[in-house]
């Protein structure tokens, strides 16, 4: 059996026969079907890229229908499990798990950098007390872009790694600043004898005690919840970085690019939307009104449904055990009965089961961040500090690869056809 796709143009009646490769055509194959010489050729019309692959990746695996999600081979259990963020982060940007030298000496460079640039601070101390800490976050990652003019020199694997483990590090103390901001309060410097994560929650909480001492089940939850959102191969936010990055743009560009896109409600953005949801809709008993007004198309189901998810999201399972232990620390938030309402109710409303919609990792993230004292606007920059260690590890494997070109999709044009300029007066 061939392994090709024979294609009939009925307004020709000509015959092309089209490669298949990893069950995948080539577009530009297509462009030899033409009905005149001189035509364009044909295209493929693919609004929101339901089923075009953009690239070819190793990082990454999900299969949507199974509810299967691997870094690099691993399955996202076992790396929740038994990883930590960190140690993922590595596994993310290299492809292997490091050895125990390995993890040390990225662990000792990455505490090298986490510190940021005075005039950082200044930068950031330059927003309104309201400020959104997402669009203090995608801003000041932008402009480290001219803190770091090096970083252009995109085809320096060495210059590429020194930006990598600088984003890698200084992510967190931008958003726990962004945060301390928010609040009135001061930069707190990072302590090195914390864990990546440990360091982060004494970057955002820490008082006027001499050490912070993170609660240990808070600090590992957090991090599993890095883990889990660390990358999802080709999102919206991932290819934004890749498309920026195909431009030659610095990583600070790219990453501030990717965290805009994540800002968005439908992507990371959701999560602080599931919490206003839970908030509005405030007890059991208002699931079944609130579940019928998003069935009679009155907004979304918001944590609920993924462009390639068709089952459970295996990151939400994880989620949902990890706010039980969480919950143990913090008590329980009685939004959880609502959220759990919500979930048995829409399992078995056909609504949902008929276009496979089910609870996303944002559905449960919002009630875990909102025990351990977030405001639902930090939200989405906790999910961009996981997911940092995914766009670097995309734009590196774009970089790396012998047919990069820049990102530049074709249009179907439908507006008028040529005509005459009308003179003001005319008009
Ligand atoms: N609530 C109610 N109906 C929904 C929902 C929802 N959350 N999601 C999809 N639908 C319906 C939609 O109205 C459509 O119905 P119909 O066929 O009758 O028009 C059908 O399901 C298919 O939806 P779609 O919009 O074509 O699906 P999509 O693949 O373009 O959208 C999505 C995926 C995630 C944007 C969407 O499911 C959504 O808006 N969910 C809520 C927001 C959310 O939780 N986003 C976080 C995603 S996970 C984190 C991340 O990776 O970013």
């Amino acid at each position: 059996m061939a392994d090709t796709l024979t294609i009939t143009d009925n307004r020709t009646g000509k015959q092309y026969e089209i490669p298949i490769t990893d069950e995948t055509i080539r577009a530009t194959d297509l462009r030899q079907v033409k009905v005149n010489p001189d035509d364009f050729g044909l295209m493929a019309y693919d609004p929101a890229f339901l089923n075009t692959a953009s690239c070819r990746s190793a990082i990454t695996f999900i299969d949507g229908d199974k509810g299967i999600l691997r870094y690099r081979g691993y399955p996202i259990e076992q790396l929740a499990e038994q990883s930590s963020f960190v140690e993922t982060a590595y596994l993310l940007l290299y492809g292997e798990l490091p050895t125990e030298t390995e993890l040390a000496t990225w662990r000792k460079d990455l505490s090298g950098h986490v510190l940021l640039h005075e005039n950082i601070k200044m930068f950031m101390g330059g927003f309104r007390y309201d400020a959104h800490p997402m669009g203090i976050f995608l801003s000041t990652v932008g402009a480290l872009s001219t803190f770091y003019p090096l970083a252009k020199n995109i085809d320096d694997p060495d210059s590429r790694r020194r930006q990598t483990l600088r984003l890698v590090a200084k992510v967190p103390s931008i958003a726990a600043y962004a945060f301390r901001h928010s609040v009135g309060k001061p930069y707190v410097y990072p302590d090195s004898e914390l864990s990546y994560t440990g360091n982060f929650l004494s970057q955002l909480f820490k008082r006027t005690e001499p050490v912070y001492r993170p609660d240990p089940v808070l600090e590992r939850a957090l991090d599993v919840l890095f883990i889990l959102h660390a990358d999802h191969e080709q999102n919206c936010s991932t290819s934004t970085m890749r498309n920026i990055g195909s431009s030659n743009a610095d990583p600070y560009a790219s990453l501030a690019g990717a965290a805009a896109a994540l800002y968005g409600p439908l992507h990371g953005g959701a999560n602080e939307a599931v919490l206003r949801m839970l908030n509005k809709i405030g007890s059991v008993d208002h699931v079944p009104a609130f579940v019928k007004t998003v069935k009679d198309g009155q907004g979304r189901l918001m944590g609920f449904g993924h462009r390639v998810y068709k089952s459970y999201d295996p990151r939400a399972k994880v989620i949902k055990e990890t706010a039980d232990q969480v919950f143990e620390v913090t008590g329980r938030d009685p939004l959880l009965d609502v959220a759990l309402e919500l979930e048995r109710i829409a399992l078995q409303d056909d609504y949902f089961v008929s276009r496979k919609l089910y609870p996303n990792v944002d559905f449960y993230s919002g009630l875990i961040y909102q025990a351990m004292g977030f405001d639902p606007a930090m939200f989405p920059v906790l999910f961009a500090i996981g997911r940092t260690a995914g766009w670097i590890a995309q734009w590196e494997e774009l970089l790396r690869d012998d047919t990069r070109k820049i990102a530049r999709p074709r249009q179907v044009y439908i507006g008028e056809s040529e005509r005459d300029y009308v003179p003001l007066s005319a008009r």
